[in-house]
């Protein structure tokens, strides 16, 4: 697919189901990601791959933090929290990596990974994959960074859910004038 063409139609489907990328398509998506802008170099970002029965794993990571988060969660809500990196035969978890630093503060670093994290959106969509970028309040749960190796320092962007679609959602033309200002002083 043409880059114009990926960058116009990329949209997200939360119906995902085999195959996940492959090897040389995840590398691909890899490279993407790390042509993302980034301020003095720091490289901030970090990814990790989750497919098979290691989402089972990081269902328990999002259980256990639930149950810290909120002793009264039931059955119902552990066991929903627990599923929910089974909605895609892979999951990308992009974490910025943030350092201090004297010229990028740490909102650079954040943009900069989630600028990572778009261009693997990009590159699958671009390879024939399908997914979504989901986020939650086990972004921003110590226990959820500390499980996975992340410092508390550390903020997770979000988890990317990649796959196959099972189906599209139709999504409106986008009219892009109302967001647009020619400025002219
Ligand atoms: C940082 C970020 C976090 C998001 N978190 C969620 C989320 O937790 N759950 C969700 O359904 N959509 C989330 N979204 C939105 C979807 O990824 C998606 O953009 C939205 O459903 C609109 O679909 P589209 O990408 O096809 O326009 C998030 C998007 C971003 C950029």
């Amino acid at each position: 697919m043409d880059a114009i063409e990926a960058l116009v139609t990329r949209k997200s489907s939360a119906k995902l189901t085999t195959p996940a990328p492959g090897k040389e398509d995840l590398k691909i998506m890899m490279q993407a990601a790390v042509r993302a802008p980034d301020h003095c170099r720091l490289r901030p970002w970090r990814f990790i791959v989750v497919e098979g029965d290691a989402r089972e794993k990081l269902g328990g990571i999002f259980e256990e933090a639930l149950k810290a988060r909120d002793p009264d969660a039931t059955e119902a809500m552990l066991q929903k929290e627990r599923g929910k990196p089974l909605r895609a035969p892979m999951v990308i978890v992009v974490i910025a990596r943030i350092e201090e630093h004297p010229k990028v503060p740490k909102v650079e670093q954040i943009l900069s990974a989630g600028a990572a994290a778009q261009n693997i959106m990009l590159a699958a969509h671009a390879l024939g994959y399908a997914g979504i970028w989901r986020t939650g309040k086990t972004c921003f749960d110590p226990k959820v960074n500390a499980a996975l190796g992340a410092s508390e320092t550390d903020q997770i962007v979000g988890f990317l859910y990649l796959g196959t679609a099972e189906r599209m959602p139709i999504l409106p033309d986008e009219s892009v004038d109302e967001y647009v200002e020619i400025w002219d002083g």
